[in-house]
């Protein structure tokens, strides 16, 4: 059945051409899940066929919020870990030690998957009140075939229970398991191995790795990219974080949708990535949490064009944090992002970190995903820290209110 909806009395951020793309009492129509016309209100074609009329009453409307990077599907959590931290450990003493990524295996693995399900969307939830429409979530806490197919079966259903879009990452090769112990080779040819069949279960839109000196070296992410290119699945990874390993042009050559942390990055890198069309995605709140001091080479990424995007690393270790305007807030406080590339790193081009075409600006055709804000400009949501300036968000055209 047809369904058309015009959200009216609103002033758009439509981010046409990367800009803010401000429209002052702007009008959208949302026809069947996409946009079908968008514009000053007073330009409003006569004739247009309209079911529902929705007033926003003078909020702002951008598209809804994206974030690219989040691990959100675990059991357990680490506060004792960053207890520790502030004592003086650092990330990787934890990790070397038993704790880390490895605990949250151990409690993942032991969790049911309704009890998964549960926490995952108790944190989408606080996610989405900040106007979140699409969230990208991992695996890599599973570590077994059936463990990795568990959490990435609670990812899809997340998307089922809750008014969002999911896309799920494939990230077997997160950190090796118990089982493997100076076995990691070993460990890979699993990883390689489980990836047909989870895919063949519709689980997996694309694969990461995580390279680094604690997690994988070059070859063995070249090799986890090998196979997920036999199966046409898009690579992303977890590059230069804590040290440089050449990551980058690794993931570059493969044609990656995105290199994320990237915090010693080098020029090469860089370059590779604009090679590529390859998106930076930025955490700041992982940096922030883990009390790092090197930050990722923003200017030089801007001057090469590289398209930067912003998320969350939403996960229980590095980065325990459930605000994506925080998170854009970082990027600018931190590491001098302006407010519009914040926005445009959670919307246009945390889309083009998924692969996702159909959303990320107000355009006609793009997905009536939307978010709206009791803001007059768009460079406030990245001056407030904190409050609750997000009123509604529509999915694929649907009007929902937050109740505040
Ligand atoms: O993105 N760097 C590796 N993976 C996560 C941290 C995972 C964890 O500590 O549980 C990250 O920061
Ligand atoms: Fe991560």
């Amino acid at each position: 059945m047809a369904n058309a909806t015009l959200f009216r009395d609103c002033t758009l951020a439509t981010l046409h051409g990367g800009d803010w793309g401000l429209i002052e009492r702007g009008a959208l129509l949302a026809q069947d899940g996409a946009i079908a016309w968008v514009g000053p209100e007073r330009d409003l074609p006569a004739g247009l066929v309209v079911h529902a009329e929705q007033s926003l009453q003078g909020a702002l409307l951008t598209p809804g919020l994206i974030d690219c990077h989040t691990h959100l599907v675990y059991g357990g959590h680490r506060a004792h870990e960053a207890e520790l931290r502030l004592q003086g450990a650092t990330y990787e003493e934890i990790a070397r030690a038993g704790g880390g990524i490895r605990s949250t295996v151990a409690a993942t693995r032991a969790a049911s998957e309704a009890d998964l399900l549960r926490s995952a969307c108790s944190r989408a939830d606080a996610l989405m009140r900040e106007g979140l429409t699409t969230i990208e979530v991992k695996s890599g806490y599973g570590l077994t075939l059936a463990d990795e197919a568990k959490c990435l079966r609670v990812a899809r259903a997340l998307g089922e229970s809750r008014a969002l879009s999911v896309r799920t990452t494939y990230l077997g090769a997160h950190a090796l398991p118990p089982e493997f112990e100076g076995r990691a080779d070993d460990y890979i040819s699993a990883v390689c191995d489980w990836m047909a069949p989870l895919h063949a279960q519709g689980l997996v839109d694309a694969v990461d790795a995580f390279c680094d000196t604690i997690g994988f070296t070059p070859a063995q992410t070249r090799r986890v990219f090998n196979a997920a290119q036999a199966l046409g699945l898009p690579a992303k990874l977890h590059a230069e974080q804590l040290s440089h390993q050449g990551g980058a042009e690794l993931a570059a050559s493969f044609g990656a949708l995105s290199c994320d942390h990237i915090e010693h990055l080098s020029t090469e890198g860089i370059a590779a990535m604009r090679a590529a069309g390859t998106v930076g995605v930025l955490l700041p709140a992982a940096w922030y949490c883990l009390r790092d001091t090197t930050p990722p080479p923003v200017a030089a990424l801007r001057q090469a064009g590289v398209p930067m995007a912003v998320s969350t690393d939403h996960n229980p270790g590095s980065s325990p944090c459930l605000s994506l305007l925080t998170a854009m807030h970082m990027a600018c406080t931190f590491w001098r992002l302006t407010p519009l590339e914040a926005l445009l790193g959670t919307t246009t081009h945390a889309a083009q970190a998924l692969g996702l075409h159909d959303r990320g600006t107000l355009a006609l055709g793009q997905r009536a995903d939307l978010a709206a804000w009791s803001v007059n400009h768009p460079n406030e949501l990245t001056y407030w820290l904190g409050g609750q300036a997000c009123t509604g968000r529509a999915v694929a055209g649907q009007w929902l209110p937050l109740n505040t």
